[in-house]
């Protein structure tokens, strides 16, 4: 199965060209399209009204929008659950109320969307492509960075929890045997839940950032024959580079014979910044964009060769 995302400034065209993208595929292959973006136009893009579940539009092709608000309260409950079994002296704290002001938490909205791309990929391995559609660079680059970030943190927290758990041990070892009335804190490995929770966790976010980088991802970069859509895709692809995402597509969209020049211009600092990665161009549609016959995702370049 392979991923797709699609990324870049808002308005550049993402969502068409990801549209376009997966109903090219679909022509030959099972593609799932999944719209990560708050502000959903997947649903008008095909005609149809999605839900947060997938919804068929052809046989081989499968729409979604992924609710980002009730995916954040679903991850949060999740977690307040898991901190409530982990920490049962926390029961009598009640997280519940704290619920409505945590999910306005600085990284809780991307968090909510890696689970919702995590959810994805691992449910819907009948597909041989998944599409996602992403939201404005800014949010994109922060939960693509997050497998990474959470990984360290996770480690320096194995770390803390193992120090825990020698001290008591120690603590265990100078007492000695304790009555029946006392409560035995874990004090080995094996049987600490917080631990096998951390490794169960280090796992997940391990094989979900080897996927990310691995060779099934492509990362298309879109950008528009404009000086700001370039500015913005440099910083995109500095982004990818850092965090060793792999780009695999340019398309520069909305190309006409009025702006052919300046799309030259920008292809040529699009490719002098990345060596070697094929750049399609993507000219402005006219006509086709009509509301009755709702054909938003034909456009008649075929965009699918570099990442089939
Ligand atoms: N190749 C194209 N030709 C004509 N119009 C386009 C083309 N690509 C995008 N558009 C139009 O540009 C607008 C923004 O496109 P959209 O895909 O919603 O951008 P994004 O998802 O990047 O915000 C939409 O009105 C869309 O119909
Ligand atoms: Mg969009």
């Amino acid at each position: 199965m392979k991923i797709l995302f699609f990324t870049g400034k808002g308005g550049v065209g993402k969502s068409t060209l990801s549209a376009a993208m997966a109903w090219q595929l679909s022509q030959q292959y099972r593609v799932l399209i999944v719209s990560l973006d708050p502000a959903h136009n997947l649903g008008d893009i095909f005609n149809m009204r999605l839900k947060d579940k997938k919804t068929r539009f052809t046989d081989s092709l499968y729409l979604k929008e992924i609710d980002l608000k009730q995916l954040t309260k679903a991850y949060l409950k999740k977690e307040i659950d898991v901190l409530s079994t982990s920490y049962r002296y926390l029961q009598v704290l009640n997280l519940d109320n704290y619920f409505s002001v945590l999910q306005y938490s600085p990284g809780i909205e991307e968090y909510a969307l890696l689970t919702g791309i995590e959810n994805t990929i691992r449910d819907e391995k009948d597909f041989d492509f998944i599409v996602f559609d992403t939201p404005p660079t800014g949010l994109t680059l922060r939960f693509l960075a997050l497998p990474k970030i959470t990984i360290h943190w996770i480690e320096r927290l194995i770390t803390i929890r193992q120090q825990i758990l020698k001290k008591r041990y120690t603590i265990h070892r100078i007492r000695g045997p304790l009555s029946n009335s006392e409560t035995v804190l874990d004090y080995d490995e094996q049987s600490d839940r917080v631990l096998t929770r951390l490794h169960d966790l280090h796992q997940t976010y391990e094989e979900l950032n080897k996927k990310l980088q691995g060779p099934d991802t492509a990362i298309s970069v879109v950008f528009n024959p404009d000086r700001l859509s370039l500015k913005e895709s440099a910083r995109l692809i500095d982004g990818l580079k850092d965090l060793q995402l792999p780009l695999r597509l340019l398309l520069d969209n909305k190309v006409t014979d009025e702006n052919i020049k300046m799309a030259e211009e920008v292809e040529g600092c699009m490719k002098s910044m990345v060596h070697g990665i094929p750049l399609e161009r993507v000219p402005l549609a006219k006509g086709i964009f009509d509301e009755r016959t709702s054909t938003l995702y034909h456009i008649e370049k075929d965009i699918t060769r570099h990442l089939r």
